[in-house]
């Protein structure tokens, strides 16, 4: 009825951490221990394909950039919340990491004089972002993957949807899952595991992220006794398409865009008058909602009024060579040409700044559990994350716990003790979730109104009302949910059953959002709220901490991290 598996390391998730743990992880150990690498999805699947603008990093220091500018940028971009001793580390691996992946064979785009180009990012005092056109994520993914194809010892598990995270005493056991092809349960023991399996963006119905992320292991972390750390802190990217969400890359005015209202002026310049489009996504976010609330904006479906994204007078050559996967995406999906059109954009769910709480190595309070990429919270954006920098995140981090993993692998000289029962206790809840939720309620029209709640109440601007209304949505929810039916009953490619489990995890992070959100009586970063509309230093910079149990998220505090700048006002 299940099998058992084995290897040294696991690493959950195949994205741009994963990955990059996964090849540093082989490169460390040196064929001494066995790694896998398991997703969901298949490989080159996740979610980073997605990723468009560029990738954050310090390469022309002969130029005026610096790795204090670009910490400076984080830190005051991140209003503050970012741990300064994790960005000043950070900062400084990343252009290692560009460069690597450059003799790793990726189409950086270049300079006529042949050196790596990079583009303005929003926040970013000085023009940062490297790029791939606009298919930066993509073709790191797919350097990546070509990459850890020459490394044996790694083997790859598609479709295989992780169910839970197994610690027992403090101690990591090893995890549990389905594989999806044939349904059958397996148990995977290993010494260490990598969380990289991404952020939990579906919680939000007009969203950037491809419907697969719904955030399993930060859900799986929590319920197995990690804690989530700000949460609360969700980010708006200023330009999704409408009515489909699709991600229209700040890379759009880096590279000269504009962002206009229906009066045809650049409303950036009353809101950020020195940066204009150019303000970190916080800022450009609410002042896009400001003026569609002041009557600036224009109508779209569904309650999505939106403004114009204006590329025209950047010209076709431009366009065609910087942003061709945006040409395309509004050909084929609004029927317009951004050469001669502008874009229906309005603020987005985008990124997760939360996630489960790492030190700065990307290790968890539980010995052999790293994090790494979106799925953690290793507090490098505080409340809010500059472009260019998370797609940075997941290979600095990548590498980073990649090493430690194989490393803490090694020396552990065997697999942690196996509890036969506790793996099986999982597989019964697993499959009583298939044959016997039999109830009453659509799990998809549960997701609906979870996301409508979500969109409605926890969206750029918040209040109290809003945030106790989503809680009790999210509650209600959560029972409902115990009497959800799930109607294919077969093993093989359930989908429903994975939809349920997922629904579950989503829920759970859905809770512990709000319900930090709901105590953090302050506006900060990206949770900007209309009845505590300005940061309060002296109360709320801390790192908020949510910790399961059963009645629902236990809430305490850490400080921030501050070695070399205090928190002033963020003028842009
Ligand atoms: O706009 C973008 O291309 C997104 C980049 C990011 O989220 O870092």
């Amino acid at each position: 009825m299940h099998e058992i598996i084995s290897h040294d390391l696991v690493i959950f998730g195949a994205g741009l951490a994963g990955i990059r743990a996964a090849i540093e992880a082989a490169r460390e150990a040196k064929g001494d221990i066995d790694i896998a690498v398991v997703t969901k999805n298949q490989m080159m699947r996740a979610h980073s394909v997605a990723a468009e603008g560029g990738t954050a990093a310090v390469m022309r220091m002969d130029k005026g950039d610096s790795y204090e500018l670009h910490a400076w940028d984080t830190v005051k971009g991140s209003d503050f919340l970012a741990d300064q001793d994790v960005v000043d580390r950070f900062v400084r691996i990343i252009p290692d990491e560009i460069l690597q992946l450059d003799h790793w064979g990726i189409p950086w785009t270049r300079l006529d004089d042949g050196k790596i180009a990079q583009r303005p990012f929003g926040g970013h005092s000085y023009p940062r972002a490297v790029l791939a056109a606009d298919k930066t994520g993509f073709f790191e993914l797919q350097t990546l993957y070509d990459t850890l194809t020459k490394y044996e010892h790694v083997t790859h598990y598609n479709e295989f949807f992780i169910t839970a995270i197994i610690v027992e005493g403090g101690e990591f056991r090893g995890l549990t899952a389905i594989n999806m092809t044939t349904g059958k349960f397996v148990f995977i023991r290993a010494k260490g595991l990598i969380i990289a399996s991404g952020g939990g963006g579906t919680l939000f119905g007009f969203t950037t992220y491809s419907q697969t992320v719904t955030g399993d292991g930060m859900a799986l972390a929590y319920r197995a006794g990690l804690p989530l750390e700000d949460m609360e802190f969700l980010q708006f990217h200023p330009t999704g398409l409408v009515p489909s969400g699709i991600l229209m890359t700040e890379a759009c005015r880096g590279e000269g865009g504009y962002l206009l209202n229906n009066k045809g002026e650049r409303f950036m310049e009353q809101y950020a008058p020195e940066k204009k489009e150019l303000a970190p996504r916080d800022m450009v976010s609410r002042s896009e909602i400001m003026e569609i609330e002041k009557g600036n904006g224009f109508k779209g479906p569904n309650g999505l009024d939106y403004i114009h994204l204006d590329l025209r007078h950047l010209g076709a050559d431009k366009i065609n060579d910087r942003l061709p996967l945006i040409r395309e995406v509004c050909l084929e999906y609004n029927d317009i040409d951004p050469i001669h059109e502008p874009i229906p954009c309005r603020p987005v769910a985008h990124y997760s700044m939360g996630g489960v709480e790492t030190d700065i190595d990307g290790a968890t309070r539980i010995p052999g559990i790293w994090v790494a990429g979106e799925a953690a919270c290793v507090s490098l954006h505080g409340a809010n994350r500059l472009g260019s920098n998370s797609t940075a995140e997941c290979l600095v981090w990548g590498k980073i716990t990649g090493a430690l993993a194989a490393q803490y692998c090694k020396k552990v000289s065997t697999l942690p003790a196996f509890s036969e029962q506790t793996f099986i206790k999982e597989q019964q809840r697993v499959l009583d979730l298939l044959r016997n939720s039999n109830g009453t309620e659509n799990l998809y029209q549960l997701r609906r109104e979870l996301r409508t709640c979500m969109d409605m109440n926890m969206g750029v601007f918040r209040n109290k009302d809003g945030m106790e209304e989503a809680l009790k949505i999210v509650r209600e929810l959560q029972v409902r949910y115990k009497n959800i039916q799930v109607q294919d009953k077969a093993l093989a490619y359930n989908t429903n059953l994975i939809h349920a489990l997922e629904l579950q995890n989503l829920l759970d992070l859905a809770e512990v959002t709000v319900t930090g959100g709901l105590v953090r009586t302050e506006s900060r970063g990206a949770h900007a709220r209309r009845d505590f509309a300005v940061r309060d230093d002296e109360n709320w910079l801390k790192h908020t901490l949510a910790f399961y149990s059963a009645k629902g998220p236990e809430l305490s505090y850490k400080p921030v991290n501050i070695t070399t700048w205090k928190p002033v006002e963020r003028k842009y």
